[in-house]
């Protein structure tokens, strides 16, 4: 596949056989030491693998991609962290959109293809007053696995689609090249152009399509796009556009 190489990131990388989680173990690693940009942690057994709002991530031994990135995004302020989602939805998009069609990324980054989830990001952020210090950008992408819990809501894998089995160290390269991309473009400003890419790739942008805003009340609208604070901008039946953050909205697909 032709694919610049990554410079920095992923160049220095540690390997854990098995670890609760990765995203925990390079937080802890920033407590103490700087670990250089780029840094990634990476293992095939996550026993505590964490997703989003306490959820747990599920990846059985060896067969997927689980992956923790450290960066210092200097000088990026706490109140724009979002762009940090999005620079890492776009650029598993990417890979994901290399071995299959489709590939959307489910607001605020979950990586769909079609009405199936293939991977989630963790985003944690050190803050030092008003400005992020440093973020870890935890990755778990579903390659190779074949079966799912019955619990996991939408999951698909790479090898599900392809009917293939794939190489994780080459999809983890290409990783690290396309978030090395997107990170350089977020370091010289190029927010608004990764806003606009972010947008376009949205799942269901510019589809009517139900919600839930509190588990029970279904509203009918149209996903605009993000706003600044990377609320999601939904167009209702009045016309109105309003903006839901994280635990505020559900999808109903
Ligand atoms: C989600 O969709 O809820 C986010 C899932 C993020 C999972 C990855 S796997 C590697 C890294 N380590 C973790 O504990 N979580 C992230």
């Amino acid at each position: 596949m032709n694919i610049t190489e990554a410079l920095f990131t992923g160049i220095n990388s540690i390997y854990l056989p098995e670890i609760d989680s990765t995203n925990l173990f390079a937080m802890n690693l920033l407590s103490k030491t700087n670990p250089p940009e780029g840094t990634c942690v990476y293992t095939a057994y996550q026993s505590a693998g964490r997703g989003q709002i306490g959820r747990f991530w599920y990846s059985s031994d060896g067969k997927n991609l689980l992956i923790s990135y450290i960066f210092y995004p200097k000088p990026l302020k706490a109140i724009d962290q979002f762009i940090l989602n999005i620079i890492s939805g776009l650029a598993v998009r990417d890979v994901v959109g290399m071995y299959c069609d489709n590939v959307k990324i489910k607001w605020p980054n979950d990586i769909y293809v079609d009405d199936k989830k293939i991977a989630g990001i963790l985003v944690q952020n050190i803050l030092r007053g008003t400005d992020i210090k440093a973020t870890v950008i935890g990755i778990g992408l579903n390659v190779n696995e074949q079966h799912f819990p019955s619990e996991i809501p939408n999951p698909v894998s790479i090898s599900q689609i392809t009917s293939k089995s794939h190489d994780l160290a080459e999809i983890r390269q290409l990783l690290s090249s396309k978030l090395e991309f997107y990170f350089m473009k977020m370091k010289y400003g190029h927010h608004e152009w990764l806003k606009e890419t972010y947008i376009n790739t949205m799942y269901r942008i510019n589809e009517t399509a139900n919600f839930k805003t509190d588990g029970e009340t279904i509203i009918f609208g149209k996903i605009r796009g993000v706003n600044e604070q990377g609320k999601l901008l939904i167009q209702v039946e009045s016309e109105d556009v309003l903006a839901f953050g994280f635990r505020e909205i559900g999808y109903v697909i």
